[in-house]
């Protein structure tokens, strides 16, 4: 342990970052800012050469960042030889949902396995997926004691999950304050003193299963409050009070309350899909997660209610879906990145297809949304101009960049259905949704 420890002092440690994506990239940058040799592994050979070629291929990470890191010794390889060239192990690969909505795994076990012959006494390995209570103790510790070492002596292993908040200007990867979690004291201690040297503030916990259960915990509150508040939206329309007077004003209130904002779905990587992971190991335990599922109903049906909007908006203009042309603003799953990920944009889109309207889409972070595994689109953002304005019968807000001009949309769109409540007042051609 100390020869582990004196390398992660003197910076010395080699990091390894598995899964170069929207949670190992910055990591890995972090970790070359601080002087750290980092290696990156992903199986995605066009991120690789992209990488190693200094291009960022996500928006919001600058090229110029990654530039900096390789100047620092920062590379990226398919070669998982390579892990026993490194100190540090730190997993960020991807935790989906199967299609029967049970955790995936895959990822982690299928590159454990990759990983394992080439594991060494000395390492150290950090897990940051988000996953279910349990999982660092039951898939990574029986693969690591498999090869004969002993955690907590000659083999160290903790979960740290992943915050981050891409696009956020006031919280970066350094400045967000990271729970740790260890097999064993040791382990909690290295690897304490390994993420000390890239983030401000280490918040250590008594077992590898308390942060797992902290990021869930963390997602859960975020997935029930939306689905509150999107609740809440439904019935403040229905008794004619726009729902953004209401949050704005609970919000002057000092203590005891956050404002959440409702939507048009969950969206993204995490808040639609993790709670889903306690939701399956509660059943272990025979327990439902009753206020999981509940949010989870609500924020499901979210699309359905904008489409039922987009449908009440043309028939006040006595036009039908099947005769429709709309203009969707927004394909990301939030304001202000490119990333398509459970974006509801794309399920609101393709149920309007299906109703056989005619759909485009204005989006400069998205100028192409392809065919994913779930959603076969294919189109290409158009521009934002009077004229293409004027075609459409109505203009859906579904994700509120800040880029877009809402002033021209409000001038020249025939009809605005908003689920963002960008615009303040709904009247005859604002329709909130
Ligand atoms: N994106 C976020 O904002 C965020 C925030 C907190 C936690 N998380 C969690 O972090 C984890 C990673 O999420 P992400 O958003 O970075 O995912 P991602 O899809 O952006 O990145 C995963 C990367 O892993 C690579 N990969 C896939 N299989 C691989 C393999 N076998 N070996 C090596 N690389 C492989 C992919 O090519 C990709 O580059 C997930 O568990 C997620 O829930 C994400």
């Amino acid at each position: 342990m100390e020869k582990l420890l004196n390398k992660i002092h003197s910076k010395t440690a080699v990091i390894g970052i598995i899964g170069l994506g929207y949670v190992g990239l910055p990591l890995a940058i972090r970790f070359a800012e601080e002087d750290f040799k980092v290696v990156g592994f992903d199986i995605d050979q066009y991120k690789i050469n992209k990488i190693n070629a200094g291009e960022s291929y996500i928006k919001h990470i600058p090229a110029k960042d990654i530039i900096l890191a390789t100047e620092k010794g920062f590379e990226c390889t398919s070669d998982f030889s390579k892990i026993s060239d490194v100190d540090a192990i730190i997993i960020c690969l991807p935790t989906p949902l199967n299609i029967y909505r049970e955790p995936d795994l895959s990822y982690i076990t299928e590159t454990m396995d990759t990983m394992l012959p080439f594991l060494r006494a000395g390492q150290i390995m950090s897990l940051e997926s988000t996953t279910y209570p349990g999982t660092t103790e039951e898939e990574l510790l029986p693969r690591i004691e498999s090869k004969g070492f002993k955690v907590g002596k000659d083999y160290f292993l903790v979960f740290s999950p992943e915050r981050e908040d891409p696009a956020n200007p006031s919280y970066n990867t350094q400045t967000i304050p990271k729970v740790v979690g260890g097999t064993t004291e040791l382990c909690l201690k290295v690897g304490a003193e390994l993420y000390r040297n890239a983030v401000d503030t280490v918040v250590e916990v008594s077992s590898t299963k308390v942060a797992e259960m902290t990021k869930l915990l963390e997602n859960i509150h975020r997935a029930v409050n939306i689905g509150l508040v999107n609740e809440m939206k439904i019935v403040a329309d229905k008794m004619g009070i726009d729902i953004y007077e209401v949050i704005e004003a609970a919000s002057t209130k000092p203590f005891g309350f956050t404002p959440y904002y409702p939507g048009p779905g969950l969206g993204g990587h995490c808040i639609p899909i993790d709670p889903f992971y306690l939701t399956w190991k509660a059943r272990e335990y025979k327990l439902h997660t009753r206020f999981i599922e509940l949010a989870g109903e609500i924020n499901t049906y979210m699309p359905t209610y904008v489409i039922e909007k987009v449908m009440l908006a043309l028939n006040s203009i006595g036009k039908s879906i099947s005769k429709a042309n709309i203009l969707v603003i927004g394909v990301a799953y939030k304001k202000n990145v490119d990333d398509l990920r459970e974006s509801p944009s794309l399920e609101i889109i393709e149920e309007l297809d299906h109703l056989g309207a005619a759909i485009q889409y204005h989006d400069t972070y998205i100028p192409f949304a392809p065919h994913t595994r779930k959603h076969h689109l294919n189109l290409n953002s158009i521009e934002l101009t009077k004229d293409n304005l004027k075609k459409f019968d109505v203009v859906l807000i579904a994700t509120d960049h800040d880029n877009i001009d809402y002033d021209l949309i409000e001038k020249e769109a025939n009809l605005i259905v908003d689920t963002r409540g960008r615009f303040r007042k709904a009247n005859k051609k604002i329709i909130k949704a």
